[in-house]
């Protein structure tokens, strides 16, 4: 008779057997930095923050120190500094500008990531600008494309698009080549839905669309594998260096076939509203926080992502480094 429980009745032939790895270089930490002198604790996120500059130095530091792959920068704007055309975004004296410089000049062999966007910095709270009640395509590109080169002058290893307009990757390329940058490269949000998980995010970066929803450039659950298999084979020929799909848990299947049909890194967000699950069910001791988060993530990694944007990238280093990995 087969028997497959032979190569399960102890923790050495477990760990003989095991294939998928999960290290902290495959997590990436998002963080959420405003001007404000202090942290503030974000209500639907337990355990995260709306970081200041200084309280950002010390977590960012955190997170070198447990071996994270890197992290991942969003501004936060107060509403009155918010305006139609997202000046925050390019500014170069910016929120997410002056966090850049601040962490380059203090661990130079962190890995930095911006968030390539406009929605925390407009006033409609939409990724691009608008015409009449539109979001534009065309007239954002030009934005998007200064965002990177001002992230990416102050100090980004990396950027990453996340707006949804169509041929943003190579609008994003051009500015940057143009600019000079062109070692710095592209994680794309490329497939990237319309999703209620993203609820929480809002709450943190007062992000939320002032009216209507992102539908009309965030991609339709429902649509089927061709649609992000196109949206991939664009950002693909467009110059993305490396592949997103946001979220993560609902999308693996795409996350499995991202990684089979392209020669390019895979990455996966667990986006907020899949980490404020895991959170409040934990605090309700319903669930063991440690085991779900490292079992959620070593499904992410089989699926085929090579790393994985989490909230929990900090704890759950941390835990990977204390030896308490899935077998324990
Ligand atoms: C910006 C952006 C969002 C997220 C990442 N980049 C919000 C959105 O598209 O509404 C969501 C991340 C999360 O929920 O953790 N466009």
């Amino acid at each position: 008779m087969e028997h497959p429980r032979r190569l399960r009745m102890t923790p050495e032939i477990r760990r003989l057997v095991r294939e998928v790895v999960l290290e902290p270089r495959n997590l990436v930490q998002p963080f959420f930095v405003h001007l404000g002198k202090d942290p503030e604790p974000i209500a639907s996120m337990p355990g995260q923050y709306r970081h200041s500059l200084e309280s950002l130095v010390e977590a960012a530091g955190e997170a070198r120190e447990a071996g994270v792959g890197g992290v991942i920068l969003f501004g936060v704007l107060p509403k009155e500094q918010k305006d139609e055309l997202g000046h925050g975004a390019y500014d170069d004296e910016g929120v997410v500008q002056q966090a850049l410089r601040l962490l380059k000049r203090h661990y130079p062999d962190l890995l930095l990531i911006a968030d390539t966007c406009l929605c925390e910095y407009t006033a409609h709270g939409h990724c691009g600008v608008l015409v009449g009640d539109q979001v534009a395509n065309d007239p954002t590109l030009e934005l998007l494309g200064k965002t990177a080169v001002s992230q990416a002058r102050a100090g980004a290893d990396v950027v990453a698009p996340s707006a949804m307009m169509d041929g943003q990757v190579a609008a994003i390329r051009r500015a940057l080549d143009e600019a000079g940058l062109t070692h710095v490269p592209i994680l794309s949000y490329a497939v990237k839905f319309a999703s209620a998980f993203y609820g929480p995010f809002r709450d943190a970066a007062d992000s939320a669309p002032a009216f209507g929803d992102r539908k009309s450039y965030q991609m339709d659950p429902a649509a089927g594998v061709w649609d992000a298999l196109r949206e991939a084979r664009l950002d693909d020929a467009e110059g993305a260096d490396m592949l997103m799909v946001k979220p993560a848990l609902a999308y693996l299947d795409l996350v499995h076939l991202l990684k089979e049909r392209f020669e390019k890194p895979v990455a996966a967000y667990l986006v907020s509203g899949e980490y404020s699950m895991i959170k409040a069910a934990a605090e309700r001791g319903w669930l063991d926080e440690r085991r779900v988060v490292l079992e959620t993530l070593t499904g992410i990694r089989r699926a085929g992502a090579q790393f994985i944007l989490t909230y929990h990238a900090l704890e759950a280093a941390r835990w990977l480094n204390a030896g308490e990995g899935n077998d324990s």
